[in-house]
Order: structure tokens, then C-alpha cells, then sequence
């Protein structure tokens, strides 16, 4: 396992030799890269003799002739720990700057990054600084909270960069997390669908896709190779899922049929309608000064169908619900051959539909009903997987 300590300029750097220590212990090995402010307190001959491997410094830097070592450190590497991680590095890791060697890295890399923050507790406290973590923590970076006390500039309060143990643990954590669905298939349905009615206009809902687009990189996170098939949304899918893009229920259901044969977990996440106008009609309904009614017709429910075919995956749920009533929810589960239902409340504005935040309700065979609290929905994929994971135990 290989991780790519980045250190930055604090007074604290000196503690990254000892971690680099630690983390070899702990089984890694350890390529250092330190910003040029992290030079005027350690050397990069001080990590090269502690570890084995080059440290780098600069953007241009290449220990193997030819080969960019930005990309192959950030492909190889399993983990990177910024250790300590300054105010001006935590901001330009959230903007996503490439500015140097090691936010280059790290912007390239798609492992885990674990940030420890160590600063002045004013700088700690600033508006910018909280900001640029809770985006690091949004894309699931995880932060090692520094502690409180006495800090090198002579104040009192949170700043400290947080101790070699906890740093370590964390780094441990996130590596064991990336292991969780490791081997595993994951189908996940995403996004409205769409209806037509004529050649330019349909019947659809508000579904953006953020929350399946949450669930496929959460699912990523945690090991697992994951296929989308998602409705007509704006939102990205993450680069390594295996994306099917479709309009109706019938091409979702068409296109899960074929996509999750070896599926070990289906998640239907998105918003299928429940009715398609009963004929599509060519090119355009003319406007009159009549009345005009719609027939509409049952489209397929792809999750109870993907359910009845695929009997080996656990299929889980989402319903647009906001309190789902135990018995209602769990007749529901049995009925469609479920493992779980999640629930979640798209009428309250804070959550649910186009927002960044959602909070689901689980709802399994046995047991009360479980909420994940309001969270961005990158965290509420992240805490309904590591619940979900020993329900579908095979
Ligand atoms: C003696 C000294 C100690 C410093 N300690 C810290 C620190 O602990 N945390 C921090 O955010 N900045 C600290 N700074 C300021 C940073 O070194 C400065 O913001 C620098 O631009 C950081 O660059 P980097 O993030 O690329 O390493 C310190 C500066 C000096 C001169």
C-alpha cells in the first residue's frame, strides 16, 4: 500500500517525519512531497533517508525519466495525507488548484485524502478556511480535527495539529474503507425519466440525479465497481462508473435488465414515473379551444421487476416518502422482494429534490426505522451503504 504524505508549511512540519515513521509501521509505503513553504522547516533529505523514496518538491520533478510524476504518484498511490495541511493548502486543495507538486497530486489522484489541519486558531476559525473543509469533507475527504491548547505563536485554542496516532487511525480507516464493497457490482438507477407526449413536450418530475450521483461515488468510495443508468439530469456521474443514459421507464428497465446480471446490489434511486401517456403522438399537439384529456398508462415498476429477475442481488428502494409508515413501508418491501426501503422527504425544500442535502429514513425487515440526520448526500450514500453492507452479506 502506498501513501503520499504531503506536508505544508507549519511549524508542525517537523511531526511529519515521525508519522512517515508511523505509517510505515503500519504497513504502507511512504512517498513524501513538501511545498516549498514545507522546506524552510524540513528537507527532503530528512524524508528520503526515513523512507527509501524520492520526495518531491517540484511541479517538474521526475525520479523516473519520462514518466509525469504527478500522475503516476496520484494513480499509484492507495491514500494521500496532507500532515500538517496549512490554511493556503486546505483552500487551494477545495478550489482544486494544481499549483505545485502536491496539490497537483492530489487533484489527480482519485484515492482517499486525508486532511490534517494545523494553524493559528485564528486562521482555524476563519469563514474561508471552514468553508474550504466542509468542500473537502463533501467530497468525502476526511478531516483530522486539530486539538485545542497552546499553539507555537503563543495563543490559546484549536489549531494543533491533531496527534501522529489519531492521523494514522484515520489514514487506517479510510484505506479499510475502500475496502468494504470491494469486488462488488453495484447497479444504481439515477435521475427522472422522461414521457413523451409528443416529439416536444413530456411528463417528468424534479429529480436532478444528485442523490444517485451521490450513491455511485459513495459507492466507489467503498470499493466497489459501479454501473449507472440514469434519466435525462445535468448532474456529472463519476469518471470510473460505467454510465447508460436513457429517457423512459421502459429504456430503464430495458437497460438494467442487460446491465445488472452480475449485480451484487441494485439501489433504484431514481424518480421513475409511474404513468406514460397511453400514445405518443408525432410531431406536435396543435393548441385548440377545446379541452384535451390525457390517457395515461402503468409504466413497469423497474424496481420490483429488476427484483423478480435478479433474485441473487439485494435490491434496495428509494421512495419519496416522508414518513413512511412502518407496516405500509414493509408490506411494500415484501411485496417487490426488497432487502430495504429508504425513505426520504422531497417536499421539505432543505433536502430532497436539486438540494445538496438530504436525510433518509432506512426501513429494513426487522427493527425501528433509522434516519441518517441531515447530511450532504454524499455522507447519507456513504452512512445507508455502511448500514446496507451487512444486510446484503451473502
Ligand atoms: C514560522 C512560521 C510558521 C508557520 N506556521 C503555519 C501553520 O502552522 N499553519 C499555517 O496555516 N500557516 C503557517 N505559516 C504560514 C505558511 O507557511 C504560509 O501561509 C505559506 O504560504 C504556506 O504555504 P503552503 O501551504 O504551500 O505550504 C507559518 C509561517 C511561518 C513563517
Amino acid at each position: 500500500m502506498i501513501a503520499v504524505l504531503g506536508v505544508s508549511g507549519s511549524i508542525a512540519a517537523y511531526r511529519a517525519a515521525d508519522l512517515a515513521r508511523d505509517l510505515m509501521r503500519a504497513g504502507f509505503t511512504v512517498r513524501v512531497c513538501l511545498t516549498d513553504a514545507a522546506q524552510k522547516f524540513v528537507t527532503p533529505v530528512l524524508f528520503e533517508t526515513l523512507t527509501g523514496q524520492p520526495c518531491l518538491t517540484d511541479t517538474f520533478e521526475e525520479p523516473q525519466t519520462g514518466r509525469m510524476a504527478h500522475i503516476d504518484w496520484a494513480r499509484q498511490a492507495d491514500v494521500i495525507v496532507v500532515a500538517p495541511a496549512t490554511a493556503n493548502t486546505i483552500n487551494r486543495l477545495a478550489q482544486g488548484l494544481a499549483d505545485d507538486m502536491l496539490t497537483t497530486i492530489a487533484l489527480a489522484a482519485t484515492c482517499p485524502l486525508v486532511v490534517a489541519p494545523a494553524m493559528n486558531p485564528q486562521m482555524y476559525a476563519s469563514d474561508q478556511v471552514r468553508r474550504s473543509m466542509e468542500t473537502l469533507a463533501s467530497r468525502a475527504a476526511m478531516i483530522v480535527q486539530p486539538s485545542e491548547g497552546d499553539v507555537a505563536c503563543g495563543e490559546h485554542g484549536q489549531g494543533k495539529l491533531a496527534s501522529n496516532a489519531e492521523i494514522a487511525t484515520a489514514v487506517l480507516g479510510v484505506v479499510e474503507r475502500g475496502k468494504i464493497l470491494a469486488g462488488k457490482h453495484i447497479l444504481i438507477t439515477s435521475g427522472p425519466t422522461q414521457e413523451p407526449i409528443d416529439d416536444v413536450r413530456y411528463l417528468s418530475n424534479r429529480s436532478s440525479g444528485k442523490m444517485g450521483a451521490a450513491l455511485a461515488r459513495a459507492a466507489q468510495i467503498l470499493g466497489a465497481r459501479v454501473t449507472v443508468v440514469s434519466g435525462p439530469v445535468k448532474v456529472s456521474y463519476p469518471l470510473q462508473a460505467e454510465v447508460t443514459r436513457v429517457q423512459t421507464a421502459d429504456q430503464m428497465l430495458e437497460a438494467c435488465l442487460l446491465l445488472g446480471k452480475d449485480a451484487d446490489i441494485i439501489i433504484g434511486a431514481a424518480a421513475v414515473a409511474d404513468y406514460r401517456p397511453a400514445s405518443h403522438v408525432a410531431g406536435k399537439l396543435r393548441r385548440s379551444s377545446e379541452p384535451i384529456s390525457l390517457e395515461l398508462v402503468p409504466n413497469p415498476d423497474v424496481i420490483a421487476s429488476l427484483s423478480e429477475a435478479f433474485p441473487a442481488a439485494a435490491v434496495i428502494g428509494f421512495a419519496a416518502e416522508p414518513n413512511p409508515e412502518l407496516e405500509v413501508a414493509r408490506a411494500k418491501l415484501v411485496r417487490k422482494g426488497l432487502v430495504a426501503i429508504v425513505a426520504n422527504d422531497v417536499g421539505n425544500t432543505a433536502i430532497g429534490f436539486d438540494s445538496d442535502q438530504n436525510e433518509l429514513i432506512l426501513v429494513t425487515k426487522v427493527g425501528e426505522p433509522i434516519s441518517s440526520g441531515v447530511q450532504s448526500k454524499l455522507s447519507c450514500a456513504l452512512w445507508l451503504f455502511e448500514r446496507l453492507v451487512p444486510l446484503t452479506a451473502d
